[in-house]
Formats: structure tokens, C-alpha cells, sequence
């Protein structure tokens, strides 16, 4: 019999705190609460089908959007989960409109996104958990103040995510590359699959809701019309998109691709959240080789405002997210060309 040497998480964690001479086992320790809640949530939602679990709750988030039950569920398991572990003083997650305290004495602080892609829970698609890690600002025991969770993404300590699809995956990055394992149910183990990940050189994929067209901006429609009909794309790209960021992301990840939720004209931060989904994506692309943009700002260095803030995102291979930041740019200056052109011709 042929045997192959693993790596389950709990080794790699345990190896990665003793190279780490400034380890307290406190960061360990919420990689383990994240890992038991999200064993949790995807036992649920694997018989999500089965169950009375489906379909909304008929309420709606603080964002104004519909909650599906598995939302709720999820974010319980993490909140409860982290509470126990000590080492998370605060968690903010999508579904709540303040941050929640945890542990006084906790020294990190938490941002969740507890269920990514919920719209594809009807319709048995690929969701996430995504999660992000900071360490606070004010002292342990002190009172929680604002600058804790409302810090730029460049000093995130760790991000990842959760996929729960055909099979079930961790990818997280603690600033030291990208490494993605994956559940093997059997033994309820998490397996190094995918280690030091690095996006592809050549991207083929763009990933956009691409039903909003006619309210992009013109530097992502110009984009948009380049990558399909410009003779200097040699290799046509395909159109991949299911609604779900965790998912799409991890596809591009894998196979090369940008993932693009831009503001439209009606709604110019777009529609995804700076904390819980930006952030963490960004710094994901970013330690596989990748990049996250606003189209203006590296999403890294945006400083929040708001626990939930949004922002436009695009996220991808390197080269080209750079692409469309110049299309951005172009268009930018030739609209605003037009407007003091017309300006002076007003009499
Ligand atoms: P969530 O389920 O956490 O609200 O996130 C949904 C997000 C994101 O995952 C996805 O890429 C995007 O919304 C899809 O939005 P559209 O349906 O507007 O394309
Ligand atoms: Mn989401
Ligand atoms: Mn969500």
C-alpha cells in the first residue's frame, strides 16, 4: 500500500507557532474556535437540503438585506465558539449592526462575514464563512474603543475563509503565504491540499454580475468591452459568476481570473462590505501573488470608517487588476475632459 505523509491543521499550526518565537498561543487558538464552529456550520449545511433549515426568516440584516436562517446559525456558532476560546475581546459580523464584546481581557478582535453566497443556500450552490484578524489597539481588559476594529486591512494578522462546497476547504494566510486544506470527512480532519497557493500567471476568468451593465462606470464597461472584443486578447476569456465571492474568488485563486463588484451609478461603494469581504480577499490575493482594488486605492491601505462600509472590489491576478485600475483612470480623465470642455462652452 502506498502511503502519503498529511499535514492536518492542528500540526501546522503547532509547527508554525514553535518557528514563531513571539507566539502565545492566544492566535492558535482562534484558528481552533473558527475550525469547531465552521465544523458546526457545515455539518448544517450539508443537510441544509434535508431539514427544516431553508428558506428565509423572513427578517432582513442591518444591512437591508433578507437573512436566510443558515446566516443566524452560522454567526452563532462562530460568536459562541469564540467567546469560549478567551483570546477574541470583540466580533463584527455582517449580521450585527454593533460590534459585540466578547472577552474584556481578549487581545484580538474578529470580523466575520458568517455566511458568504447565502443566496445559494436554496439552490444548493457554493457558500463561505470569511473571517479576519486583527489585534487590538487598546490594552487588554480596557475598554473596547473603535480604532480596535476599524483598522486598515494591511494590519489584518490573519484571514481566510471557509468553502463549503463539492468538498470542504480552509484557505487562510497569516502574512506568511497562502495554504488551503481540505476537510476530510472521514476522519473530520483538515488536510494540507493546496499549500503556498499563488495565482496563476495567466488570467482567463472575469467574474462580474454583469446584469448591471448599464449602470458600470465607463472605465469597467471599456474594460468589459476590451477583454471581449479586442483583437490584442489573444485567448478568449470565459465568464464565470455565481454570486457567491467566497466561491468565485476561489476559483479565480486557482485557475487565474478577476473578480469584479464595482459601484454602479446608483450605488458607487458598490455592494460588498470593506471589513468582512474586502479586506480579507485582499489580503488573500495579495500574499498569493494577486491584488484588490477599489479601481483607486489598494483596498488594503483604504482606513474604515464605518463597522459596515462598503466598497467597490476588484480582485484578482496582479496584471490584471492593474488593467482595469489604468481603464479607470483613462475614462476618468476623459469625462472629466468633457465636463470642463462643456463648461466653457456654456455662455
Ligand atoms: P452575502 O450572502 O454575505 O450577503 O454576500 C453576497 C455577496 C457576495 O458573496 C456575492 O459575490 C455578491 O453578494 C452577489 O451579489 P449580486 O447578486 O448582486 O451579484
Ligand atoms: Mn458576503
Ligand atoms: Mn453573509
Amino acid at each position: 500500500m502506498r502511503t502519503q505523509s498529511v499535514i492536518t491543521l492542528e500540526q501546522f499550526i503547532i509547527e508554525k507557532e514553535k518557528s514563531n518565537q513571539e507566539a502565545t498561543g492566544g492566535f492558535s487558538q482562534i484558528i481552533r474556535d473558527l475550525m469547531l464552529a465552521c465544523r458546526i456550520i457545515n455539518r448544517e449545511v450539508t443537510k441544509a437540503g434535508l431539514v427544516d433549515i431553508l428558506g428565509s426568516l423572513n427578517s432582513t440584516n442591518v444591512q437591508g438585506e433578507e437573512v436566510q436562517k443558515l446566516d443566524i446559525y452560522a454567526e452563532k456558532q462562530l460568536i459562541d465558539a469564540l467567546k469560549k476560546g478567551g483570546e477574541t475581546c470583540a466580533i463584527g459580523s455582517e449580521e450585527q449592526e454593533e460590534i459585540v464584546i466578547l472577552n474584556p481581557k481578549g487581545r484580538y478582535v474578529v470580523l466575520i462575514d458568517p455566511l458568504d453566497g447565502s443566496s445559494n443556500i436554496d439552490v444548493n450552490g457554493s457558500i463561505g464563512t470569511i473571517f479576519s484578524i486583527y489585534k487590538r489597539i487598546s490594552e487588554s481588559g480596557e475598554a473596547l474603543v473603535p480604532e480596535d476594529y476599524l483598522q486598515k486591512g494591511r494590519n489584518q494578522v490573519a484571514a481566510g475563509y471557509i468553502l463549503y462546497g463539492s468538498s470542504t476547504m480552509l484557505i487562510f494566510t497569516t502574512g506568511n503565504g497562502v495554504n488551503a486544506f481540505t476537510l476530510d470527512p472521514s476522519i473530520g480532519e483538515f488536510l494540507l491540499s493546496h499549500p503556498n497557493i499563488r495565482y496563476p500567471e495567466k488570467c482567463n476568468i472575469y467574474s462580474i454580475n454583469e446584469g448591471n451593465y448599464r449602470k458600470l462606470f465607463e472605465g469597467v464597461k471599456q474594460y468589459l468591452r476590451f477583454i471581449k472584443t479586442s483583437n490584442e486578447v489573444k485567448k478568449p476569456y470565459s465568464a464565470r459568476y455565481v454570486g457567491s465571492l467566497v466561491a468565485d474568488f476561489h476559483r479565480n485563486l486557482l485557475k487565474g481570473g478577476i473578480y469584479l463588484y464595482p459601484g454602479t451609478t446608483d450605488k458607487p461603494s458598490g455592494k460588498l462590505r470593506l471589513l468582512y469581504e474586502g479586506n480579507p480577499m485582499a489580503m488573500l490575493a495579495e500574499q498569493a501573488g494577486g491584488m484588490a482594488t477599489n479601481g483607486y486605492t489598494d483596498i488594503l491601505d483604504i482606513e474604515p470608517t464605518a463597522l459596515h462600509q462598503r466598497t467597490p472590489l476588484f480582485l484578482g491576478n496582479r496584471e490584471e487588476v492593474n488593467m482595469i485600475h489604468n481603464f479607470l483612470q483613462v475614462y476618468d480623465q476623459i469625462s472629466q475632459l468633457v465636463t470642463n470642455n462643456l463648461g466653457k462652452e456654456k455662455p
